[in-house]
């Protein structure tokens, strides 16, 4: 598995550090607010048990699951959702948590899907962003990294579904995407 990492971008130890600043951050600006942390899946679980471990006010936790149709090393911006929240969000502040943002296409879709059901607030928190890849504009509120175009695994994040249990942000190489 290790000879398949070119290198490794953010470690674990620096990854720590910037979550426990997320958290503290998002612990400030909710204070006293009725915070629902949606964690979408599958890539941002590591990120989420992480992130909520650092916050120190009440929240409640729930996951949506979404899809691009589509393998491979981009998403095609055709979104699905495969779970959707168990409760309505009329009476909360939504915070959206995602692993990375790259195109922002499932991030589009995520905010305008949401927002048509009217939650008190709407915002987003991504350990990784990829400006450069990006098609569509969408306001990043909480940020972790902002990283160069490197095709990235570990901390959640896949390639043909594996790589997501490495504890570091790895850029695989090359020849390993390209072999499939
Ligand atoms: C990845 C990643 C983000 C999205 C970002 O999810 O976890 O959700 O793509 O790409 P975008 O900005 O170009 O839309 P993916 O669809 O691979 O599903 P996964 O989380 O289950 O890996
Ligand atoms: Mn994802
Ligand atoms: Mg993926």
């Amino acid at each position: 598995m290790r000879e398949d990492i070119a290198q490794v971008l953010v470690t674990g130890e620096q990854i720590k550090q910037r979550v426990k600043e997320l958290g503290e951050a998002i612990s400030r600006d909710y204070e006293g607010k009725d915070l629902l942390v949606v964690g979408i899946l599958k890539g941002a679980i590591i990120f989420l048990a992480d992130l909520v471990r650092e916050i120190t006010i009440p929240i409640t936790l729930d996951f949506m699951a979404v899809s691009s149709y589509g393998s491979g090393t981009s998403s095609s911006g055709v979104v699905r959702i495969l779970k959707d929240l168990e409760v309505p969000v009329e009476d909360k502040h939504v915070l959206i948590v995602e692993d990375i943002v790259d195109t922002g296409l499932t991030l589009k879709y995520l905010l305008d899907n949401l927002r048509a059901r009217q939650p008190l607030s709407l915002k987003c928190c991504t350990i990784l962003d990829k400006p450069e890849r990006r098609l569509v504009d969408v306001q990043i509120d909480y940020r972790g990294f902002c990283i160069p175009d490197y095709f990235v695994v570990g901390y959640g994040l896949d390639y043909n579904q594996k790589y997501r249990h490495l504890p570091d942000i790895c850029v695989l190489k090359p020849e390993v995407y390209r072999r499939s």
